[in-house]
């Protein structure tokens, strides 16, 4: 059932799950911090930035991919089907796909930001008026109940583009293939975006940009955590790192102190010592060999790959095995 109000479908976070992750990450040895708290609106705008610097090639590769292929992943997918994303970019692929889809009859973005969530469907709606927009406002690493259309639709596709996979680690991305298994029923798919393995040359450029807006990117959430959790960072006091883990195949980014020196969050206080680091991020990078065998795992087969002609990104289309 399609709700009148879709803006009532909006469900916050709890308020202090930020405060609870980030006392416990830095109380931790290693000290870390969870990706996803760098998405604020700062943090999302330094993204779509990122986005657009000649080092990070992802988000471009990806949207050639889908440019090229986009009648053909179409057909893929199949009429009357429903679109289901997991997180709300910018809507460039969104709109890329629902254009190429053959009378799709729903949208549903679920995404954390109700902000970012709003604005994507409200510009959408405009374009594809016979599309219903159903607006999910949650995180969708835990399951959620999906809205359906008020049309009848024939199946179910789940888009999970720009590598975002890659942030969680092996155990956490196969249980979120498998959630993806779950939700998308027998008949349905899924269209998930991956980082293909290459030159550590490369993929270390992609996360240390000369311009340094992925450095600002990482500090931001130094930024978030005095601004929302009474945090005194001092921000010239840390340095960003980014170093390709070549062993476990994945991007590892730090936050590093330059100096021995104590910070205040909140009640609380956190010693670092000179050089001592917090890991803020994974960017995991698959073979295909590996991502056929973790979809395996999640009981999910690879029915499609789309790929560029440097083999640097792939969109690999999902279904029940
Ligand atoms: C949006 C999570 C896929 O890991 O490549 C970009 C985020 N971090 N530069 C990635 C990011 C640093 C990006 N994802």
């Amino acid at each position: 059932m399609t709700p009148a109000n879709p803006a009532k479908r909006l469900t916050e976070t709890p308020y202090d799950e930020f405060a609870v992750d980030v006392h416990r990450g830095l109380s931790q040895t290693p000290k870390r911090i969870p990706s996803k708290y760098f998405y604020d609106a700062r943090g999302s705008e330094l993204f779509e930035q990122i986005c657009e610097q000649p080092e990070y090639y992802l988000t471009r590769t990806e949207l050639e991919i889908l440019q090229e292929n986009a009648v053909d992943i179409a057909a893929a997918i199949g009429p009357r089907a429903v679109l289901v994303e997991y997180g709300s970019g910018a809507g460039i692929k969104t709109r890329l796909l629902l254009d190429a889809m053959q009378d799709p009859v729903g949208y549903v973005p679920v995404e954390i930001s109700t902000s970012a969530l709003a604005a994507s469907v409200e510009s959408l709606a405009e374009e594809f008026p016979d599309v219903d927009m159903l607006p999910v406002a949650a995180d969708f690493t835990q399951p959620v109940d999906l809205p359906s259309p008020e049309q009848d639709a024939r199946r179910m596709v789940i888009f999970f583009p720009g590598s975002t996979l890659g942030n969680f680690e092996q155990r956490e991305a196969t249980g979120l293939l498998r959630t993806m298994c779950i939700e998308m029923g027998k008949t349905g798919s899924a269209l998930v975006g991956i980082d293909l393995k290459k030159d550590s040359a490369i993929l270390e450029a992609a996360y240390n940009d000369a311009a340094g807006v992925t450095r600002d990117f990482t500090l931001n959430l130094l930024t978030r955590i005095n601004r929302e959790l009474d945090g005194d960072f001092q921000l010239q006091q840390f340095a960003h790192k980014a170093r390709y883990n070549a062993l476990a195949g994945r991007i590892e980014t730090y936050i590093v102190s330059r100096i021995d020196q104590s910070v205040r969050v909140g009640s609380h206080s956190y010693s670092f010592a000179k050089g001592e680091t917090i890991l803020v991020e994974y960017s995991c990078k698959y073979s295909q060999e590996e991502f056929e065998a973790m979809a395996a795992k999640a009981g999910l087969r690879v029915t499609r790959t789309w790929t560029d002609p440097q083999h640097w990104f792939a969109l690999q289309m999902l279904e029940r095995a």
